[in-house]
């Protein structure tokens, strides 16, 4: 949530700032603002309600505004609605201090009281407004430079922040802090670079320090210098960026989400590849042996969103390739109804950004219990890649779009790999079934390209229902997984209100929903349950429902029951989720075209969630 950004160097920072901006606006677009400086000239900040182009406007692209130090962020409210007022920065009284931030500041408004009775007045509804106004606090009581000042807040402040700080008095330097919300600094030559994530930069600099929690910065032209809250300088690594920067760009597609849903075939690729040596899955390479893995009595895999519903198809696979017990579980729930965990279990944190704030807490839960955590992330560095035992690192690239495709993909071979992996281990999976599958896993690529060649027909059939007001998907086992993930492509991106059910369970309450015309999508890819799913779609259709099947080549007496079917190549059926999940995320893409909505940026959402 929220993309926080900074630059300090000697170009001029306006133009810069908005362009970083641009990239981080899929974490927030509610108002934008920036705050410019040069060392002799005090501090000029500029807001502005709505997007970030409105912003962009009123400065003239940022030439209007001059100065080569400055920070900037996009906001995604949580604190006071979306304004020019609540918009960030925030100044002191006389802009001694100015900052932006991400995260969420619990104790803001004892804060804020504490403040108020020492003759602080706010303007805002923002917590951010009370951090800056306690730095400032702190700054002017004990007369101390910057790192006490922030330090002394970072102690009193309870929640989240990714902080960035300039002073009026230290014209040449940029402040960070961080707690649980995402921040990089990058540098290059004379020129240092903050961003909450690493589209922002990637154009100016591929090397990029990690900033700790509970770890403060003094940023200057070029250079970075660490500290711990005791004021201890600490040590830093430069890390190298091997993300291309095209990858961050539309690259000729209307919308990122289309270029990402078409970079599937290479992120689960690239994905599978990485694991194999010697045509065998190697879960050594990230530090899990056979022997760990043959050990593992549960696994427990706790995500969010999309990573959540890849998580709910790894579990069929899981089980029934390995026959290890698998639950699967909402973060946002794990980390709070006390989990009883097997020690001898493994936890599974999937998430894309790895900064998902339910996630990292459900990982630390599990860490404190000493359950051994393996994360399934994409974004290199990021908290939970960090804090997790082992990481398996899914390969799909920077994701831009809020609505996840090609990492959720990317998800999927992971959860196969831990499946197979676990499986052979423990003897369930004998070898030339393992290979045949590892090879089934291979042939997924070209599988994906043939559906995206189909595209058209999904495009007609979403203008066909663009009108509707609910969509129902049905689907039994993995079929079921996949529907809850095509659901809620739907729903975030067109506005559409669309539900998934098991397709067992539709008539035990929501079959009273279907009426004349409302379309039910049926995901009909196993075998075992085809037929059960057939006639569940058949008594909707009996109550009305315009019926859609998405199931494989062959299976074309389909079209007896279903008003429009689409088919995806035969494959293993453990994972043809992989398949089935591709028409389902280009409807929910050709419904929002259809709809006139904004694809990549659907209202009230950000990309990565990192406030509870
Ligand atoms: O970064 P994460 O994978 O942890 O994010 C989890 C969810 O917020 C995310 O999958 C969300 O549901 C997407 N918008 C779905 O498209």
């Amino acid at each position: 949530m929220c993309g926080i950004v900074g630059y300090i160097g000697d170009r001029q920072a306006a133009p810069i700032l908005l362009d970083s901006l641009s990239k981080l606006e899929y974490r927030g677009y509610d108002s934008a603002g920036i705050a410019i400086r040069n060392a002799e000239e005090d501090v000029q900040v500029l807001k502005a309600k709505g997007r970030l182009n409105i912003l962009a406007e009123k400065t003239d692209g940022g030439k209007a505004v001059t100065g080569t130090i400055g920070i900037g962020h996009t906001r995604w409210a949580t604190h006071g609605e979306p304004s020019e007022n609540n918009a960030h920065p925030h100044t002191a009284d006389d802009r001694t201090v100015v900052g932006v931030h991400n995260g969420i500041i619990e104790n803001y408004q004892k804060l804020k009281e504490k403040l108020t009775k020492r003759g602080y007045s706010f303007y805002s509804q923002t917590d951010t407004e009370a951090a800056v106004k306690l730095v400032d606090y702190y700054y002017r009581k004990y007369n101390c430079g910057p790192k006490d000042a922030i330090s002394k807040a970072m102690v009193r402040i309870r929640g989240s922040y990714a902080l960035v700080l300039m002073f009026n008095d230290y014209p040449d330097e940029i402040w960070v802090a961080r707690k649980d919300s995402p921040m990089i600094i990058g540098t290059i030559k004379n020129e240092t670079f903050i961003a909450s994530d690493v589209p922002a930069i990637l154009k100016y600099t591929r090397n990029v320090y990690y900033i700790d929690n509970l770890e403060l910065a003094r940023l200057t032209a070029g250079k970075a210098e660490f500290y711990n809250l005791d004021g201890d300088i600490t040590d830093k690594e430069l890390t190298e960026i091997t993300w291309d920067a095209e990858a961050a760009e539309k690259g000729g597609f209307e919308h990122f989400m289309m270029k990402e849903i078409y970079e599937q075939p290479k992120a689960v690729g690239d994905t599978l590849n990485s694991m194999l040596t010697d045509g065998k899955i190697d879960f050594g390479k990230i530090g899990l042996s056979d022997d760990i893995i043959k050990n593992i009595s549960q696994i427990y895999i706790v995500a969010c969103g999309s990573a959540w519903h890849a998580g709910m198809v790894s579990q069929y696979v899981i089980e029934e390739l390995s026959g290890t017990p698998v639950r699967v579980e909402l973060a946002s729930e794990f980390r709070y109804r006390k989990p009883i965990l097997d020690r001898n279990g493994l936890v599974v944190v999937i998430s894309q950004s790895g900064e998902t704030a339910d996630s990292l807490a459900a990982l630390r839960e599990a860490k404190e219990k000493g359950i051994r955590t393996l994360a399934v992330v994409n974004v290199v560095g990021s908290s939970i890649a960090r804090e997790a035992d082992n990481v398996f690192y899914t390969l799909a690239g920077p994701e831009i779009s809020v609505a996840t495709t090609k990492a959720y993909s990317a998800q999927l071979i992971a959860g196969y790999c831990l499946a197979l992996q676990l499986g052979f281990s423990k003897g369930v999976l004998g070898e030339p079934e393992y290979m045949r599958m590892i090879a089934e896993l291979q042939a997924l690529p070209d599988k994906i390209e043939k559906i995206l060649q189909d595209k058209e027909r999904l495009q007609w059939f979403a203008s066909k229902i663009s009108n509707k007001k609910d969509v129902f998907f049905v689907g039994r086992g993995i079929d079921y997984a996949v529907s809850l993930e095509g659901s809620l492509k739907m729903k975030e991106i067109s506005y559409v209100h669309s539900e998934a059910y098991a397709a067992g369970e539709l008539k035990h309450g929501t079959i009273s929903l279907i009426e004349d015309g409302t379309p039910v999508i049926g995901i009909l890819t196993q075998g075992g349950l085809y037929e059960k799913t057939v006639s569940n779609m058949a008594e909707c259709k009996a109550r009305g429902a315009y019926l859609c099947g998405v199931t494989t080549y062959g299976n074309y007496e389909t079209e007896e029951t279903a008003d429009f079917v689409t088919y995806v190549p035969k494959a293993d059926e453990h994972f043809i989720g992989s398949l089935a999940v591709i028409p389902l995320q280009l409807l929910g893409y050709y419904l929002s075209v259809s709809r006139g909505l904004d694809v990549d940026k659907p209202r009230n959402l950000a990309k990565s969630v990192t406030v509870e």
